[in-house]
C-alpha cells in the first residue's frame, strides 16, 4: 500500500491491491450480520431489475441472487476496480451458469454519477459499504466536498424506477476497527486458512487507517444517521429508516423512491 502525500490524492480503492485486501471481508463475522441485515431489508423478487453500487468482488449481488433463488431478473454490479471482473465471471459459473445479461460487472466511478444508466433502470438498488467513498476535490479552494456523494445520492434516485427501494451499508462517524476486530476473532476458528484470515484482516486494518484519516479530512464520509437522512431527502428519497449493524460501526438504510401521485392514484 502506497501512503503519503500520493493517497491525498490517488483513489487507492481503484487499485488491485486495495481491492484484494476487502475480498475475504465476508468472512469476518460483523460483516456476515451486516451482509445479513442487508439482504433482510432488500427482499428480492422474483423478476426484479438490481444495481449493486460498489460491488468489490459481488457479495451482495450474489446473496441478491441466492435470497431470490435465481429468481431476480438481472444484478449489474458497478465498482471502480477492474480485477473485480474475474469474480463475476467465476459467479456467473458457479450459480449457474447465468448469461451475461442476467449478472454483470461494470467498471465504474461513481464519481462521475452513473449517466450509464438511463432513468429508472432498475426496481431497487444496494450497497455495501461503499457510497462514503465519493470524493470531490474543490480544485479552486483545494478542499474535499460531499458534491460526489450528493450527486450520488441523487443518480441513484434517479436510476431507480418509481416504488424502488434503496438498501446500503456506510460506516458510522469515527468507526472503531477494533471493535470490528475483536467481533471478528471467532472466525479464527470457522475460517479455513487462519494464518490467510489474519493477514487479510491485518490489511483490512492498514486501509482502515487509510480510510479514517481521508474521512476526518473531509474526502470519504463517514456521516451521523441524521445527516445521510437529511440527504436522501434532498436527493428525493422518502420512508428512510436506519438500524446499526457491523459491531456497530455501521448503519444499513433502506429508503424508497416515490410514487408521483398521479401514478398511486391510478393504482
Ligand atoms: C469496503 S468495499 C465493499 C465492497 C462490497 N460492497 C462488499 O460489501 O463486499 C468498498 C468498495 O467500494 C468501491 N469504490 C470505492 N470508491 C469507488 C468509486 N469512486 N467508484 C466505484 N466504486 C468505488 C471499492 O472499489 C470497493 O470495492
Amino acid at each position: 500500500m502506497r501512503s503519503g502525500h500520493l493517497s491525498i490524492i490517488q483513489n487507492l480503492w481503484a487499485t488491485e491491491p486495495c481491492a484484494k485486501a476487502f475480498w475475504s471481508q465476508q468472512e469476518l463475522p460483523p460483516y456476515r450480520r451486516l451482509l445479513a441485515d442487508t439482504i433482510a431489508w432488500a427482499d428480492p423478487k422474483a423478476g426484479e431489475r438490481w444495481l449493486d453500487l460498489g460491488c468489490g468482488r459481488g457479495v451482495l449481488a450474489q446473496s441478491i441472487w441466492e435470497k431470490s433463488e435465481g429468481r431476480v431478473a438481472q444484478v449489474i454490479g458497478v465498482d471502480c476496480a477492474a480485477v473485480n471482473a474475474d469474480h463475476f465471471q467465476r459467479l456467473r459459473g458457479r450459480l449457474g451458469p447465468v448469461s451475461l445479461d442476467r449478472l454483470r460487472f461494470v467498471r465504474h466511478n461513481f464519481n462521475e454519477g452513473l449517466n450509464l444508466f438511463a432513468d429508472g433502470t432498475f426496481h431497487h438498488a444496494v450497497s455495501g459499504l461503499s457510497i462514503s467513498y465519493a470524493d470531490s476535490l474543490d480544485t479552486a479552494s483545494g478542499a474535499w466536498t460531499t458534491a460526489a456523494y450528493d450527486r450520488l445520492l441523487a443518480e441513484v434516485a434517479r436510476v431507480l424506477a418509481p416504488g424502488g427501494r434503496f438498501v446500503f451499508s456506510v460506516n458510522v462517524p469515527e468507526p472503531s476497527w477494533a471493535k470490528v476486530g475483536f467481533r471478528s476473532l471467532t472466525g479464527i476458528f470457522r475460517c479455513r486458512r487462519p494464518l490467510r484470515y489474519l493477514v487479510d484482516s491485518w490489511r483490512m486494518l492498514r486501509y482502515g487507517r487509510w480510510l479514517k484519516q481521508e474521512a476526518r479530512r473531509g474526502r470519504f464520509h463517514f456521516l451521523p444517521w441524521q445527516t445521510v437522512t437529511a440527504k436522501l431527502q434532498a436527493a428525493g428519497f422518502a420512508e428512510i429508516e436506519h438500524r446499526l449493524s457491523y459491531a456497530g460501526q455501521a448503519y444499513v438504510f433502506r429508503a424508497r423512491k416515490p410514487v408521483p401521485t398521479e401514478a398511486a392514484d391510478a393504482w
